[in-house]
């Protein structure tokens, strides 16, 4: 099986050094940039905004993956698209309507990513795979880096691993979650083609990146 693609969550990276710590990234082999954006209200947390993905976007020529925990998502679309983001990841519970968020991620040129919660069925995914570009199984509850993957989801990876199948269509299936070498094989092995990865792909500072990626990959 081909290695997996590595997004790095900037949420583990030095806030007060961003632009540095993207670039040390970057070189360091990540595929991805994956933004977590939490508003303190779908999330018990508070992050980042468009200004910031903005700032940040000189510093990478690798696609920006954006996971919006934000709710109601809808009004902010435009914002992030302008901004530099590739990737709009959403929740269908940010509500109201996940299909029209869907087709307004897409009309705005950016490729369309759902996100299931821990306690989100994949028959979610049911009548929105058709206009999708990546499905992200969250191993733990949005909100913070650092938590424990939990194990169950490796399940649904399998079952949405499926329905991708079936589908026929080229659809990302992305992890985001207590990712760590062990974990990251475990859900190679159910079907997931991409890994968020905080906590590992930041520890040590930037002289350990590129071997935090490599054993992600595991090229090493
Ligand atoms: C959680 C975020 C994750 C998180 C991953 O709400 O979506 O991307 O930062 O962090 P680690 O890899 O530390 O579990
Ligand atoms: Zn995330």
């Amino acid at each position: 099986m081909a290695a997996p693609l590595i997004a790095p969550s900037i949420l583990s990276a030095d806030f007060a050094r961003l632009g540095e710590e993207v670039r040390a990234i970057t070189i360091a082999g990540a595929d991805w940039i994956h933004i977590d954006v939490m508003d303190g209200h779908f999330v018990p947390n508070l992050t980042i905004g468009p200004s910031v993905v903005k700032a940040l976007r000189p510093h990478s020529a690798k696609p920006f993956d954006v996971h919006l925990m934000v709710s109601p998502v809808d009004v902010y679309l435009e914002a992030f698209a302008a901004a530099g983001a590739d990737i709009i990841t959403v929740h269908p519970e940010a509500g109201p309507h996940v299909h029209r968020t869907v087709q307004a991620i897409r009309a705005l040129g950016k490729k369309a990513g759902i996100a299931l919660n821990p306690g989100t069925p994949a028959k979610t995914l049911d009548y929105l795979i058709d206009e999708i570009d990546l499905v992200l199984v969250m191993s733990v509850n949005p909100g913070f880096g650092g938590q424990s993957f939990i194990t169950n989801q490796l399940r649904k990876i399998e079952a949405v691993r499926k329905m991708i199948e079936k589908s026929g269509r080229a659809i990302h299936l992305e992890v985001d979650g207590g990712i760590d070498a062990v974990t990251a094989r475990l859900c190679t092995d159910a079907g997931a083609d991409a890994l968020v990865a905080g906590t590992a792909s930041f520890k040590g500072g930037p002289e350990q990146y590129a071997a935090n990626i490599a054993a992600l990959k595991g090229t090493v």
